[in-house]
């Protein structure tokens, strides 16, 4: 298990030109949360939730990792165990920034890759930037059920967040990036560990500063130089 804990959010890919959800212009403010990312989304309005996720899909083919992604691979490079980061966010950027799949640990699904509905089979397809139709005419090759796409939608089971437990227990060194909070409660995290960095572009009604030992109001390309060297300070003592 990692000592340090980095969790990112849609905040940290702003920068790259990608929506975030919430804030002023955010996705959630053009489209319905209930209609598109909800449990039962597939059942009631299949074609409007496959097309809001092949455009979110088509968007970020040319959307590139910004500097905060790539601090942060530089840091999981050189703390390989010693760190854990682990992203709210579907999109792609800190594989294109160089990670692995293994070094990052997607919360709410990856969205370019689709999945078989049938819960038995389960597969998973990376499709890349294509609209999820185009391959194999929208319909598992193992088992022929209609697919759909990689991302956890509201009131659905979430497995990685095993993981994201998992690694809180023995964490001691917390960094949130570009987080509301909405989802994830971060502040009872931050207040069980040793020290703990908050860097939004502005305060949050769902994450209280007082948990938080540093708090960065800064867009993350600024705060990350902060955040590195205080990860470096901490695992080199
Ligand atoms: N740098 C740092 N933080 C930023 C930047 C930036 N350049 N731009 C925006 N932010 C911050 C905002 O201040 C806000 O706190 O990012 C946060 C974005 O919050 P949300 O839009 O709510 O995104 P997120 O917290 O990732 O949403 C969580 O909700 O809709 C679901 O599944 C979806 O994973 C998503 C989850």
């Amino acid at each position: 298990m990692a000592k340090v804990v980095i969790l990112s959010g849609a905040g940290i890919s702003a920068e790259s030109g990608i929506s975030t959800f919430r804030d002023s212009g955010g996705l959630w403010e053009e489209y319905d949360i209930s209609v598109v990312c909800n449990y039962d989304s597939l059942d009631k309005n299949e074609d409007i939730t496959i097309e809001f996720y092949d455009k979110r899909r088509a968007e970020i083919e040319d959307k590139e990792p910004n500097y905060a992604h790539r601090v942060i691979k530089e840091l999981k490079d050189k703390y390989k165990a010693d760190i854990a980061v682990i992203t709210q966010n579907v999109d792609n950027l800190f594989e294109k920034a160089g990670m692995s799949a293994e070094d990052v640990i997607h919360l709410h699904g990856f969205m370019p890759t689709v999945a078989c509905r049938n819960e038995q089979c389960s597969e998973v397809y990376d499709i890349g930037y294509k609209a999820l139709s185009s391959f194999n005419d929208g319909k598992c090759p193992e088992c022929g059920t209609k697919l759909r796409p990689n991302i956890v939608f509201f009131g659905e089971a979430a497995p990685m967040y095993e993981r994201l437990n998992a690694e809180i227990k023995k964490c001691e060194f917390f960094v949130v990036i570009g987080t509301s909070g909405n989802v994830i409660e971060v502040n009872s995290i931050a207040a069980f560990c040793d020290y703990s960095i908050l860097n939004n572009l502005e305060q949050s009604s769902a994450i209280a500063e007082r948990d938080f030992d540093k708090v960065i109001y800064d867009k993350a390309s600024n705060a990350i130089e902060t955040i590195a060297q205080d990860i470096h300070n901490f695992l080199e003592a």
